[in-house]
Parts: structure tokens; sequence; C-alpha cells
């Protein structure tokens, strides 16, 4: 007999467009199949506050094609200790919870990762937009913020060519360059700084704005990731160096918010049910990824194993496409 009757589900870390669709998905499919549903507000923080409330399908209803989390999303240091997280764990066994659905990156696995262990039945879910969960090339929030900065970035651009200005353009990702990349192979950039790859080599980046202004360009676009920053006075020394107007734009939380596309909604949706199935089959302490065209269940232990790194390859078809490299260098 399964040892599954009642599940959690809570939000965690950043929140991410498409949580919403996991949190109806992981209500809708575990009520369908007969289990209970509890949602836990403002993650592990409201977790150790027990800010838990009983869910049925209507309380998902209309929210599908809203950004945010309507769990609200918190930040815990204290949960990660294991002090704490033994009573997190006891927490949810007072309240009848045998399995949580934790849908957060991967600071948030670690702490679903601690709860299995205490012999809670966890599943995770990929919620960032930062698209830097192992063992997944997809996660929940990435495609609407690529997309939102995308369009944000084309918008810059047309001012930046109208002044025959150089512009740099700072989008999320603290240690991960997903966003910056996408964004620069998307909107046609000509430089990307990336925390996985930036060298600090200013120089470089002044000689090749010269460079392309040289050959006649109109407008420079460089797409600098948050983990490295400092775009403001970056501009101002860009400026003092080539002569040429340089503006910074930082997009900011405008990426985290809105509404969803229709991948994240369906990805996410597809995601939510996949957990409570994997509850189900007696799955426990597994995060959903999807990988080779399919959705499937790896160990959390493995998605935390290493992190994840960008692929070389796009990088390189990045820099080719840019003009960043030249003939014969690849
Ligand atoms: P994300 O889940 O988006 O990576 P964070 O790294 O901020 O975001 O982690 C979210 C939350 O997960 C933290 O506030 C904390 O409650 C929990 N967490 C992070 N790291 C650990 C850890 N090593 N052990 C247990 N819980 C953790
Ligand atoms: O993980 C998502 C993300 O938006 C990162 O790209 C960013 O570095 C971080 O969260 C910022 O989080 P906050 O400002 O909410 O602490």
């Amino acid at each position: 007999m399964s040892n599954v009757h009642t599940v959690g589900v809570l939000t965690s870390g950043g929140d991410a467009p498409g949580m919403n669709a996991a949190i109806r998905a992981v209500v809708r499919t575990a009520i369908a199949k007969g289990l209970n549903v509890k949602g836990i507000l403002r993650g592990y923080a409201g977790l150790l506050n027990e800010e838990i409330k009983d869910m049925d399908s209507r309380s998902v209803s209309d929210i599908i094609q809203r950004g945010g989390t309507v769990l609200y999303t918190a930040r815990c240091e204290e949960f990660k200790t294991l002090e704490v997280q033994e009573r997190a764990a006891q927490i949810l066994r007072k309240h009848g919870i045998d399995s949580l659905v934790v849908i957060g990156g991967d600071g948030s696995y670690r702490g679903a990762g601690a709860l299995a262990k205490l012999g809670i039945n966890t599943i995770g879910l990929p919620g960032t937009i930062d698209l830097d969960i192992n063992c997944t090339d997809y996660t929940i929030g990435f495609d609407t913020a690529v997309n939102t900065a995308m369009e944000a970035i084309d918008r810059v651009r047309d001012t930046s060519t109208s002044h025959e200005r150089c512009s740099i353009i700072e989008v999320m990702g603290r240690s991960a360059g997903y966003i910056a990349l996408w964004c620069g192979l998307a909107n046609g950039a000509e430089d990307v700084l990336l925390p996985e790859r930036y060298d600090n080599n200013e120089q470089a980046i002044i000689n090749r704005i010269i460079e392309h202004r040289n050959k006649g360009k109109a407008h420079h676009i460089i797409i600098n990731a948050e983990g490295i920053g400092h775009s403001a006075s970056m501009a101002k020394r860009i400026e003092a160096a080539t002569g040429i107007e340089t503006r910074a734009t930082i997009l900011g939380y405008m990426q985290r918010g809105g509404t969803p596309t229709c991948k994240d909604r369906v990805y996410a949706s597809i995601m939510g049910a996949k957990a409570v199935d994997l509850l189900l089959e007696g799955e426990k302490n597994k995060a959903v990824g999807y990988l080779d065209g399919k959705f499937q269940a790896f160990d959390i232990e493995e998605v935390l194993n290493s992190s994840k790194d960008i692929p070389e390859y796009q990088y390189q078809v990045f820099q080719l496409l840019s003009g960043y490299r030249k003939e014969g260098d690849v």
C-alpha cells in the first residue's frame, strides 16, 4: 500500500513565471488521484511558521496565466541547519503531510534533499529563471524571462542605433549566464559577458567596439550578466576610452515577473503532474528534469553533484555570429 496520502507543495527561492502552473498541476493531479493536498506558504520560512492551508481544485483556479507564485516565496537561511530541518519534518508530520513537492532552484533542492533524509517523500521541480540546474535543459520560468529580456533589448537597440551609441544591457543571472547568452544569440548582440567565462579583460571589449565602429557599425550591444554587474561604471569607462556615447540599462525584476509563455505553462504543468505520479510510484528524493526530449526523474544528489556550466558550443556559435571570432580562430 502506498505511504502517500497528503502532499504538501511549496515554492522557494526566487519566483519564476510558470510556478503557478506547476502548483495547479500538483494540486489537481493529487486530488484526481485521491490524495489530499496542502499548500505551504512562503517556502521553508512559512513551513517553520506552520503557514499551511488545505488546497482543493478551486483554490488553483484562474492562476495558470499569472506570473509569480500564489503560495508566495521566501529565502530562509536558518533552514540550512539540521536542527531546523528536523523541526520542519516534525511540523510536516504534525500536519499529516507525508510527501512534499518543492518548486525552486538548487538551493531549494538542498532543503528538499535534507527533508527526504528525514523521511519525507520529497520531489523537486526546477523553478528558476536562470536555467542553472543540472540534469535538465529546461527550468520553469526561463522561457518567459528570456523572451521578456529579448523584447526589452530589441527596444533598447532601436535607440542605440538611432543615436549610434554603445549600450550595455544588464540581464539577470548572479552566477549563471544562460539569459545573457541566449539574449546575445537572440538579439544579435556584439558581446556577452558571462559569469562562467568573463576574464575581466575590459580592454578587449573596448578594442572590439572601436574595431566595429571603424567598420561602420552604428550600434554596439553588450549583454552583461548581473553576476558581472557594474554596468553603469563600465559604461563610463567605455565612453571615456572610445569617445562613443555609452549607456547602461539594467533590466532587473521585469524579467522575473509577467505572464508565463505557453512553454512555461505547459512544461510546468507536465512537471507538476509528474511529481505526483513519481510519489505514487514510491519515488522520493528525486528531481524532475527535461532532458533528451523527455520528462525524467533524477536523484537530487546527482542534480546537486556539480554546478552547471553553459554549453561551450552555444558560446562559440554566439562568438562566431557576432563576429567576435575571426576566420581561422575556431
Ligand atoms: P534557489 O532555490 O532559487 O537556488 P536559494 O539558493 O536562495 O534559491 O535557496 C532557497 C532556499 O533554500 C534558502 O533560502 C534556504 O531556505 C534553502 N536552502 C538553500 N541552501 C540550502 C542548504 N544547503 N540546505 C538546506 N536548505 C537550503
Ligand atoms: O535565481 C533567480 C534570480 O533572479 C537570479 O538571476 C538573481 O541573481 C537572483 O535571483 C536575485 O534574487 P533576489 O534579488 O530576489 O535576491
